[in-house]
């Protein structure tokens, strides 16, 4: 069902342009895709290290955000997704690049398979990226918000940080909440992608790839 949804993402893929490539098994069936049309597109922006080194195994040139005019389309999984498109990510833990291609691309595509879609976010724990001196600060934070936050054991983020997984939270304002907890001091970005929601979501079924729209 992943791979129906990544197969189905090639609609959404402008040639000549730079395709921003997000993280994570469903991600992986997408690059796989793109490689059969790599002679179509300039390239691709990664939104970690190891879509990177994936993209280039294919032979997709990959560019850095600061070299592209822009970024037509960015296809990326989630780990939950709400009928308004907002959404957890954040379980592969790229969720700050992934937040930073999905700001610049005009249109966010999401691939899942049906497991992922919920009426309300949170039964997921909730992602965190925060900067090493803050775990504290921070955890005392999240958990006044009613959530129990827990380290990500042994994981260190792309960018040398670390993840705090709050489990527990009562998501009834994704967007406010969104804002709140990146408030936070120490904290670099939370996996709610609410403010930037996805724009269109293709969810693998048994019974087919559907659609679902803002
Ligand atoms: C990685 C992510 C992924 O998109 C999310 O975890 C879904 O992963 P998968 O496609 O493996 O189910 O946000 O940081």
């Amino acid at each position: 069902m992943k791979q129906a949804a990544a197969r189905a993402a090639l609609e959404y893929v402008v040639e000549g342009g730079v395709i921003g490539v997000g993280t994570g098994s469903t991600a992986r069936f997408f690059i796989e895709e793109l490689s059969g049309m790599k002679g179509r597109i300039a390239g691709a922006v990664a939104s970690s290290e190891d879509t990177r080194r994936r993209l280039q195994g294919h032979g997709i040139r990959v560019f850095e955000l600061g070299e592209i005019a822009d970024c037509p389309v960015y296809v990326d999984g989630a780990d939950e997704i709400t009928p308004k498109m907002h959404m957890i990510k954040g379980g592969g833990g790229a969720l700050t690049r992934e937040k930073i291609v999905a700001a610049v691309a005009g249109r966010f595509v999401c691939i899942v398979d049906g497991s992922k879609v919920v009426n309300y976010l949170g039964r997921f724990p909730l992602p965190v990226e925060i900067i090493p001196m803050a775990r504290a600060h921070v955890a005392r934070e999240l958990a006044g918000l009613g959530g129990t936050p827990v380290l990500r054991a042994g994981f260190v983020t792309d960018n040398g940080n670390l993840i705090l997984d709050v489990q527990g939270l009562r998501i009834f304002d994704p967007v406010e909440l969104e804002t709140r907890i990146n408030q936070i001091a120490g904290v670099v970005t939370n996996g709610l992608f609410a403010r930037r929601p996805a724009d269109v979501c293709l969810v693998g079924t048994p019974d087919g790839t559907r659609a679902m729209t803002r």
